[in-house]
């Protein structure tokens, strides 16, 4: 489709590692339009955090990258490395779980928009203190405090303060991988607004990696279900949420909805080891549905619904 930012086609990225290639995202799809978001949710180790590094051309060297990673139409996996630079920051922004991990105690945080400003673009100084100005403002961070080091804020406005660098280059696309794990719940709440009016102001797509199903309910308009390197549900957010098929979404919302009832289901058992993942569907040694053919058989990924697709030998059972 024409306004698809982002597009990926059977994307793989094995690690190479001593014990063997670690096959941590293994033929996912998805399309990301422009002005949408996408949430990426899954537990610890199921490849949600490498999707988004392939995404920003930032994995490590040596990694294999196979299928196609579309921005538009651009495939991200081939981009020499001088152009794939040029892109991020730009084009393709990222915002980090952990802002102290990436702001310089040593910088102003006038200093740290300035050098990321003038890193893609010839801009006057004058200009690019204005644009640093606008961008602080619209995250509510004054201008008396653009000569301020990043250890005088709050976590929730150091969070605020890489947001308004994401976007001061008005990219495309952003990806926020956990974006808000490390703060309290209030804080959490006022930066998804503040994503939300962003996407609006600017028109930016939005990848947003994390492990709370209530955010994406919130924020998002798709939604890809990650397990084992691979998307085992992806569609219209509504859809998969309120008419889930496959059994690990089942049970990723059984087990927010009994929070409320104090009887917390969990998913028994534990992600697999992505050296040797499980043969067959790669959910089956913790599926509550298992048979014979799920032991040897990897389902086929099926679209159940428009744009709703499922990746279970018996999704049609659990329309
Ligand atoms: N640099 C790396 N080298 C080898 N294995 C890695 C590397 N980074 C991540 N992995 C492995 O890849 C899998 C997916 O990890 P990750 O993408 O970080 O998942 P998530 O973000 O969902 O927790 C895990 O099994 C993890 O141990
Ligand atoms: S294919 Fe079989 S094991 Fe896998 S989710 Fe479906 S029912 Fe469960
Ligand atoms: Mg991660």
């Amino acid at each position: 489709m024409s306004d698809t930012v982002l597009e990926a086609r059977n994307l793989r990225v094995l690690y190479r590692t001593k014990r063997g290639p670690v096959h941590a995202v293994d033929g996912v799809s998805f399309d990301l339009r422009a002005g949408e978001t996408l949430g990426v949710v899954g537990e610890t180790g199921s490849g949600k955090s490498t999707l988004g590094k392939a995404v920003l051309g930032i994995l490590p060297p040596g990694t294999t990258k196979e299928g196609e990673l579309l921005f538009e139409r651009k495939n991200l996996l081939t981009l020499p490395d001088g152009q794939l630079r040029r892109l991020r920051g730009k084009e393709i922004a990222l915002i980090f779980q952990d802002p102290m991990t990436r702001l310089d105690p040593l910088m102003t945080i006038e200093d740290h928009f300035l050098e990321t400003i003038r890193a893609h673009e010839s801009v006057s100084a004058e200009e690019a203190r204005e644009r640093t100005r606008a961008a602080l403002a619209s995250m509510g961070i004054p201008e008396s405090r653009l000569k301020n080091y990043p250890h005088e804020f709050s976590g929730g406005m150091r969070q605020r303060i890489m947001i308004a660098m994401g976007v001061v280059m008005r990219p495309k696309l952003l990806v926020a991988d956990e974006p808000t794990t490390s703060l309290d719940v209030i804080v959490e709440g006022q930066i998804l607004e503040i994503l939300e009016d962003l996407k609006r102001a600017y028109g930016m797509s939005l990848l947003l990696i994390t492990h709370n199903l209530g955010i994406v309910a919130e924020v998002c308009d798709t939604v890809g279900v990650m397990y084992a390197g691979l998307f085992v549900e992806y569609g219209p957010v509504r859809d998969v949420f309120k008419r889930p098929i496959h059994p690990y979404t089942r049970g990723l919302l059984a087990s927010i909805i009994h929070l409320d009832s104090s009887e917390l289901v969990s998913i028994d058992g534990l992600p697999p080891d992505l050296v040797t993942p499980p043969a067959g569907c790669r959910f089956h040694p913790r599926c509550p549905y298992v048979q014979d053919v799920c032991r040897t058989t990897a389902p086929e990924w099926v679209e159940y619904r428009p744009g709703h697709f499922a990746l279970c030998h018996f999704g049609r059972d659990f329309l």
